[in-house]
């Protein structure tokens, strides 16, 4: 029985940060186990333009624990104001490493997203010449269609549309969560990757719903029916390139997520590695974890692979804290719900 597994330096595809003091309180959680770290831009204000995307980066540079090499690759925040000239500069002097772009209204500070996606073609046919990918929060916001079947739907309405229209645009389609996405994804050529989180791989819709509402369950997009679970962890249990870890981490005040109208994100950083190494192990798979969290991320985006490496070790019970502190007051740290046996040593 495998009781070691060192891999080489994991990545997270798909990362919420913060600013200010929630930065500060959470960042330490990923750069003790992550090398580099796609870096969502729904701040408030958003990250918009390349001058904002380098004060950003400072600020999270100037947050980083002593001695930390942690890389934050910078996105921009797509809006229909966006100048694909400012785009491409910022993708020509490395700043950048993809663009988001999120449907507006579909999740947290997606306000200034895109409503109307032809006025954002010339920005996506820009991306497209260049090699600059798209990372996609891929949900309709039509309130006609249930939450539960809007990635499915976006599919079908916007995403191919989209891809079709604008051959050679390199699109990521972010944090998926149903075998229609994983469908899709399988059906394309390789200009399509997909990353999945650590909780959509452990919760379906009854872990929020069942026996009590589960606030630090709840996430957009919402987690589904067990057979899109299942169809999630063969996708990422594959080894198929196009399937690669963005763990979504999203962390929010408890006292936010447990309003009456209280925040969608699950805050994963803290346990992600030992989490997805019981996945892994349970499914049979631990030979594939490697590919899935830090060899098929860097070749989608073209990027080397970690030097470094990354060693979990099996044995008694790991406790993570429930908590991270902040001086708004506490996150707490996803629960899966079992025992984790897998620590990063
Ligand atoms: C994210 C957040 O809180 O910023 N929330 C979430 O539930 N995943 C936004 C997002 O990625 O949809
Ligand atoms: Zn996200």
């Amino acid at each position: 029985m495998t009781s070691q597994i060192t891999l080489q330096r994991p990545d997270d595809w798909h990362l919420h940060l913060r600013d200010g003091d929630m930065l500060r309180a959470v960042l330490p959680s990923t750069a003790t186990h992550f090398a580099r770290a796609i870096i969502m831009p729904n701040l408030v204000p958003p990250v918009v333009t390349a001058a904002d995307a380098v004060a950003y980066r400072d600020r999270i540079l100037s947050a980083l624990p002593d001695g930390s090499t942690f890389e934050p690759l910078m996105t921009l925040y797509l809006t229909e104001q966006t100048d694909p000239d400012d785009v491409a500069a910022a993708h020509a002097s490395g700043l950048i490493k993809a663009v988001k772009l999120y449907p507006a209204g579909a999740t947290t500070n997606s306000a200034s997203g895109v409503s109307h996606f032809d006025s954002v073609r010339p920005t996506l046919e820009r991306m497209a010449e260049i090699g600059l990918p798209l990372c996609v929060h891929g949900e309709v916001t039509d309130p006609n269609v249930d939450i539960f079947d809007r990635e499915a739907v976006f599919i079908d309405r916007i995403l191919d549309p989209m891809r079709r229209s604008t051959p050679g645009l390199r699109v990521v389609m972010e944090h998926i969560t149903t075998s229609n996405a994983v469908e899709y994804a399988r059906s394309q050529d390789d200009t399509l990757g997909a990353t999945i989180t650590t909780h959509h791989l452990v919760i379906n819709r009854n872990h929020i719903l069942s026996g009590g509402i589960k606030p630090h369950y709840y996430c957009l997009p919402v987690a589904k029916r067990e057979e899109h679970r299942l169809a999630l962890r063969c996708a990422a249990t594959s080894g198929e390139a196009r399937f690669f870890l963005g763990t979504d981490s999203a962390p929010h005040t408890d006292e936010n997520k447990l309003l009456p109208c209280g925040c969608a994100g699950c805050f994963t950083a803290p346990n992600t590695m030992s989490i997805l190494a019981q996945v892994f192990e349970d499914d049979c798979a631990l030979d594939k974890l490697e590919g899935f969290t830090s060899l098929n991320g860097p070749a989608f985006y073209h990027l080397p692979v970690n030097e470094e490496t990354l060693t979990l070790t099996k044995g008694n019970a790991v406790t993570y804290p429930s908590h991270v502190e902040t001086p708004d007051g506490p996150v707490t740290v996803f629960d899966p719900g079992y025992d984790l046996n897998w620590r990063v040593t």
